[in-house]
């Protein structure tokens, strides 16, 4: 995942034709060798400073603006809560319905045991097991980023929208 985006990254930053020295004049004088190899070195620099300032990157489980706009990870998570409609038990708010209010619950579960009680469920209290689901495999990670980020009051019930 990490490698990947760096290489996206990588070209479209470094992709860019001689970094903004005037196409005509490229090779002309060697003064021009020196700003390219001065672009290409900036680039080694500015690379992994955009990458390691991204989200995946410091460290944050979800990154929210104005309460209802969130990265692409969180938001397939809201997909996914939607999409297996967990509203039906827990409550459109996550306030507890037959299932407990997870904005109370996020704030003591770890992400190791959300994982557990998602894929395995609990059967003989009511808790399906949601391990059959792919989009739930896909997810899981945002869907405990939204669930966090809705139990510490970031995020917003209701409807989100991609960042940017
Ligand atoms: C059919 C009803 C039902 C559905 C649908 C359902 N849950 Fe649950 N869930 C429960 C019940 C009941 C419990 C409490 C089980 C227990 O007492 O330990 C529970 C427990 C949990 C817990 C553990 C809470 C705690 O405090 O330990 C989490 C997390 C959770 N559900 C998340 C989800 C998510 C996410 C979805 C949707 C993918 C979902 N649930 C769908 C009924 C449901």
């Amino acid at each position: 995942m990490h490698a990947e985006g760096m290489v996206l990254r990588q070209q479209y930053v470094c992709g860019t034709p001689h970094a903004g020295v005037p196409h005509d004049r490229i090779g002309t004088r060697p003064a021009n060798y020196v700003m390219r190899l001065a672009a290409g070195v900036m680039c080694l620099i500015a690379v992994p400073l955009i990458v390691f300032g991204a989200n995946e990157g410091n460290g944050k489980l979800y990154e929210v603006r104005d309460g209802n706009k969130v990265d692409e990870q969180t938001l397939q998570g809201w997909k996914t809560w939607r999409a297996l409609a967990c509203e039906r038990c827990h409550g459109a708010q996550q306030e507890g319905l037959v299932g407990p209010a997870l904005v109370e619950s996020m704030k003591v579960l770890t992400k190791e045991q959300f994982h557990e009680v998602i894929m395995n469920g609990r059967p003989e209290k009511g808790m399906p097991p949601f391990n059959t689901s792919q989009m739930v495999t896909k997810n899981w990670e945002g869907l405990y980023a939204y669930l966090k980020g809705r139990s510490n009051g970031d995020i917003q019930p209701g409807r989100l929208s991609p960042l940017e």
